[in-house]
């Protein structure tokens, strides 16, 4: 019976927010596979997620790398053969301190390639297995750093570059995608992960819930939107 359910991919969720996303995604029916660029912490984190009785599995994948993204592609094809849910939540967050006129551009270059090139090939790679099924649900978990207003503040100018160029290729790919797939970005608010500090007001339980709805929208659902808790977000 299990392999009528839908399979899900969450990037990244070897910790803070994917980590939840996919504990959450098993509880509500969906074999789920963790991805991790690190093979001992994903495999762990799996682990702890099928000791509690949840049917997650591990995969290992550097987004940096596209090597990487293809192996864990074909070793998706082989065990489960399909693909319904991908979230790219993998991310780093690497100027909070910086200028960005001043900062090495090595800082934007690293931020650029996980969190928008990532996301470009991760997607590329991913939905010739969405495509086989014409169905999928992609979100892109995005910030609101990343609306055009925010570009006129100083600081943080790589993540928000990088923020806002993951919404464009939402767009760009919601207009190209044909089929019953839909791709959505998504702001998890300021949440309590290793990325967002202990001061943050939002636990990853609480992100991961303002999330998951786009992981079940119908055919009549969005396409190309940028959502906070719901609520679409004007960028
Ligand atoms: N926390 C917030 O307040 C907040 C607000 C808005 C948006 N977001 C977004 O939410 C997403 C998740 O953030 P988080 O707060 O959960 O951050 P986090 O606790 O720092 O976790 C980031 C995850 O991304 C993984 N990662 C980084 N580079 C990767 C790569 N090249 N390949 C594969 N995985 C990689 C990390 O793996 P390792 O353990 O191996 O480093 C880790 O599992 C990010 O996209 C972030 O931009 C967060």
């Amino acid at each position: 019976m299990s392999h009528n359910k839908q399979v899900a991919l969450v990037t990244g969720a070897n910790r803070g927010i994917g980590f939840e996303l996919v504990k959450q995604l098993a509880l509500n029916g969906f074999r789920v596979i963790l991805a991790s660029r690190d093979l001992e912490k994903g495999y762990e984190a799996a682990q702890r997620l099928e000791q509690s009785g949840l049917d997650v599995t591990f995969v290992q994948m550097d987004v940096d790398d596209q090597d990487s993204i293809r192996q864990a592609s074909l070793t998706v094809n082989e065990t489960f053969g399909r693909l319904d849910v991908l979230i790219n939540n993998a991310g780093v967050y690497l100027d909070e301190n910086e200028l960005f006129m001043t900062m090495d551009p090595s800082i934007l270059e690293k931020t650029m390639s996980t969190n928008f090139f990532g996301v470009y090939h991760v997607i590329r790679t991913f939905i010739p297995l969405m495509k086989k099924r014409s169905f999928g649900r992609i979100i892109n978990i995005s910030s609101e750093y990343g609306v055009m207003n925010e570009m006129s503040e100083r600081g943080v100018g790589a993540y928000k570059l990088s923020k806002l160029a993951l919404n464009a290729l939402t767009r760009l790919a919601a207009a190209e995608i044909q089929g019953d797939i839909k791709i959505n970005a998504v702001c998890p608010g300021w949440v309590s992960s290793d990325m967002g500090g202990p001061a943050a007001p939002r636990t990853p339980k609480q992100a991961a819930e303002s999330i998951l709805w786009l992981a079940t929208i119908g055919p009549e659902g969005p396409q190309g939107g940028f959502f906070r808790d719901g609520k679409a977000i004007d960028w």
